[in-house]
């Protein structure tokens, strides 16, 4: 089933994020490292459309760093963009985001014309630790100052740098149902709105194609070829989670424990979706998205003439 979650406050940050796109010369998108072209938000690439962007892959230290190298290559490789990656251990990222946002708007600084950023992301992505350690001891926040929403703060990064931050946000529909799992993997998505066990299988599946060794190493394993999520499932169930009464294996625990286990990093640097993996995902769910509309005009299509004829019929029985 595919995972959506756009709750209430979301709406108002979408709001709250096209009434200050006007006056933002770079947009900043926080994207998880493990899934870079998941964790990044169509909703958001439409508010920005046309601005200067920064793509930052947080988490680095939690990625495989040659995946994190090609995926910032393909970021980089986009008009008006630039791509960095970091983590929480950066002690001074003001100075990488500072730079490159200078370059993106080289006509903007100084007072009469200061910088002014805003910086998103999908919740979970590790903004507010970012935020904070921006923070520091020089920058003020300013969320109470007049014509700065409640959903949104101004940091003085510098004396000429202003940066916005929003709270976390995801899209109404997220349309590539892998994209959904791993979101949800990551903690981006609200608890209810998931079940742990298909998501924990849609990461063992990635693992198996990725980082097979890692899941053989963290629950001494034997030889995983052939085998497939269930079963991986099934086997950390067997290794590591408690047996229900009867000895049923206790699926639901082996699962908390797989999603557990990515999220805090101990299977080592991943990455769950290559490029090339990605781009085939996005297409496919493009081809479903435009079948559904191809059913739905053939539908109406179909409905037309019933109407004319309704219509047409009941003018003679008046
Ligand atoms: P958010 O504002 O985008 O929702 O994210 P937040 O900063 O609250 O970070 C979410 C979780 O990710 C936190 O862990 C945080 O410590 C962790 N995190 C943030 N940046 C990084 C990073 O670069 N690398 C790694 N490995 N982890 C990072 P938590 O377990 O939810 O909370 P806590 O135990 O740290 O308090």
């Amino acid at each position: 089933m595919p995972i959506q979650w756009f709750p209430g406050h979301m709406h108002a940050t979408r709001k709250a994020i096209a009434e200050r796109m006007p006056e933002i010369d770079v947009a900043i998108e926080l994207l998880d490292a493990r899934l870079p072209g998941s964790s990044a938000n169509p909703l958001l690439a439409e508010l920005t459309r046309g601005k200067p962007s920064l793509k930052v892959l947080n988490k680095q230290d939690l990625a495989d760093p040659v995946q994190t190298a090609l995926w910032l290559t393909y970021y980089q490789g986009q008009a008006g963009t630039q791509a960095l990656a970091l983590d929480a251990s950066a002690t001074a990222p003001a100075r990488q985001l500072i730079a490159a946002c200078r370059s993106l708007a080289p006509l903007r600084g100084g007072m009469v014309k200061p910088m002014r950023v805003l910086i998103c992301g999908i919740p979970n992505v590790g903004k507010s630790t970012l935020v904070n350690t921006l923070r520091g001891k020089r920058s003020a926040k300013t969320g109470d100052e007049a014509g700065i929403t409640k959903t949104e703060q101004r940091i003085v990064l510098a004396d000429d740098f202003y940066l916005y931050d929003t709270p976390g946000m995801l899209w109404p529909r997220i349309a590539i149902e892998q994209s959904g799992y791993q979101l949800a993997a990551s903690g981006a998505v609200g608890r209810n709105a998931y079940d742990d066990e298909e998501v924990a299988l849609a990461l063992l599946t990635q693992m198996l194609r990725h980082h097979a060794d890692r899941l053989q190493e963290r629950y001494k394993l034997g030889d995983l070829s052939g085998l497939r999520d269930e079963a991986v499932l099934a086997e950390i169930g067997r290794k590591r989670a408690a047996l229900l009464p009867g000895g049923r294996r206790n699926r639901q625990k082996a699962a908390e424990i797989a999603i557990h286990d990515f999220r805090s990093g101990v299977w080592g640097p991943i990455t769950l979706e290559t490029l090339e993996e990605f781009a085939q995902w996005t297409a496919q769910a493009a081809a479903l998205d435009a079948e559904r509309e191809a059913r739905r005009a053939a539908r109406r299509k179909k409905k037309e003439p019933q109407r004319g004829q309704n219509a047409d019929g009941g003018g003679e029985s008046n």
